[in-house]
């Protein structure tokens, strides 16, 4: 009775498997079968890979993973299934009774009444071999079947995990998610690193573009954000983002996903950057908190130290310095920098490493940046000459930038200034026109979310925290 009880709860923690009764055999993620605390022979089916085969005299040890979780279910079938199709990489159905497991490994394993291979593997042939460890480089020849390893497996859970908690932390903080088009006419950061989308053929209409304008993949939401930020004083949009950078770098990707939000009614900084450090702690206990084993996985094997590292950044404040004091900073230190820091030059990633380092490796705010470096919807602050910009940037220890964002140019008679400077005036009509209808105070960020992930996992290379990584010259898949 009480083993019925656990696996209705087991199942009710995994929505999608259909409810367990007497009669035929429920299906099963791993997950829900391992979280069955006291097995009682329930008939169940579960559907998955192997990962492992034992051939002892009388019995056969399979090890059946769904991606539902690292650990994996022990199956135990009678030596008479034994077959050349049990290998590693085939796909199974497996229909038998939970039952306790008398090793200590495991609470629970699954004595298989019937097993049926789906499809078999050449695993001889299979460019990973179970219990290797293979460095993600490596890995990263292979897009069409990395995510079957234990690592890429764990890091696309935490991936998923990190996604879902976002949302929550928006939603229960009263934010309207708004879907931002991908296709876009503007150029938001004004940094001319677009992808422009035309039909593959010669359409047969007079028009030279297929939209009439030029339309280019999103850089960035935010201009969107800003619109609806005239009729909801929260928004968020998490989406993907392109940038036509030629960078091969380890933290930049040519197709990455952004999380930004915008705030209307805000007037300082100390608002917007409360938020940011919110979301960066908030979504991260919850990805510890949900996906443990995952997160180990990555700190033990990819990354030692980093558990210690990411505790440092969750306990302390962040820190705040101006942009004037960073270059201060970094016109004391002793190292050498490749580019010499100066005052109206921007921050490079070895600035940026060195500033976080001398931080005490906690997440540092550095903000008021001078306003040439910058787009022309950041906010004036009034000052100079030169004069600066309310911009905030957030630089993380192991990455660098991780957030970029500003308050946002409310006063018409000081941004007609910035778009006339920048010869933008004709484009934006529309923002203008946001600022004569009811315009309030703005701002908002972005962060970068395939960065956030290296941040949270201490995983070197940005091309391993994406399924499926695009950069300069390569589109693989
Ligand atoms: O600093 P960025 O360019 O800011 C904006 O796009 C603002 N319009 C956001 C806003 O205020 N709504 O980009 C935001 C973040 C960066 O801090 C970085 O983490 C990430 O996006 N990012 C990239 N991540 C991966 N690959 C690239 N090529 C990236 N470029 C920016
Ligand atoms: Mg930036």
């Amino acid at each position: 009775m009480l083993a019925a009880r656990c696996l209705l709860r087991a199942w009710r923690s995994c929505s999608s498997a259909p409810r367990p009764t007497a009669g035929p055999a429920a299906a099963l993620s791993v997950r829900a079968a391992l979280a069955v605390r006291s097995p009682g022979g329930e008939r169940v089916k579960v559907q998955g890979w192997i990962r492992s085969v034992r051939s002892q005299k009388e019995v056969l040890f399979l090890h059946v993973n769904d991606g539902s979780s690292l650990e994996n279910l022990q199956v135990v079938a009678d030596s008479s299934f034994a077959s050349r199709d049990l290998a590693f990489g085939s796909s199974v159905e497996v229909h038998g009774q939970l039952v306790p497991s008398p090793s200590k490994k495991q609470n629970v394993e699954l004595k298989a009444e019937k097993i049926e291979v789906v499809g078999n593997c050449d695993a001889k042939t299979f460019p990973f071999k179970y219990k290797e460890r293979y460095p993600l480089e490596y890995l990263r020849q292979f897009p069409h079947l990395r995510c079957r390893t234990n690592v890429q497996g764990a890091i696309l859970r935490v991936r998923s995990e990190a996604t879902a908690a976002i949302h929550s932390f928006f939603k229960e903080s009263g934010f309207v998610h708004i879907h931002t088009p991908i296709i876009t006419s503007n150029d938001c950061e004004g940094a001319g690193e677009l992808f422009q989308v035309e039909p593959s053929s010669k359409m047969q209409v007079p028009e030279e573009n297929f939209f009439n304008v030029p339309a280019f993949l999103t850089v960035s939401g935010q201009l969107h954000l800003e619109v609806m930020s005239g009729a909801f004083t929260q928004v968020f949009t998490f989406g993907p983002t392109f940038r036509a950078e030629n960078s091969q770098s380890r933290r930049h990707l040519a197709e990455f996903y952004m999380v930004e939000a915008e705030i209307s009614f805000v007037e300082s900084l100390q608002d917007l950057m409360k938020v940011m450090e919110g979301l960066f702690k908030t979504t991260t206990m919850t990805v510890l908190s949900n996906c443990p084993e995952d997160v180990e996985l990555c700190h033990r094997f990819i990354a030692p130290g980093q558990k210690d590292r990411l505790e440092h950044m969750l306990k302390n404040n962040f820190l705040i310095i101006s942009y004037t004091e960073a270059v201060e900073i970094l016109k004391r230190a002793s190292q050498n920098f490749t580019f010499p820091p100066e005052w109206g030059a921007d921050l490079h990633t070895e600035h940026e490493k060195y500033l976080v380092k001398h931080c005490g490796n906690v997440p540092v705010f550095v903000v008021n940046y001078p306003l040439t470096l910058k787009p022309f919807y950041m906010r004036d602050n009034g000052d100079g000459p030169p004069p600066t910009v309310a911009a905030v940037d957030l630089l993380v220890p192991g990455v660098g930038e991780l957030f970029g964002g500003s308050l946002r140019e409310e006063r018409p008679h000081f941004l007609k200034q910035q778009l006339a400077r920048l010869g933008l005036t004709e484009t934006y009509q529309w923002y203008l026109d946001l600022r004569r209808f009811g315009s309030v105070p703005h701002g908002g960020f972005g962060m970068g979310f395939e960065r956030y992930l290296q941040c949270i996992l201490g995983v070197d290379n940005i091309k391993d925290v994406i399924p499926f990584p695009r950069f300069t010259h390569s589109c693989l898949l």
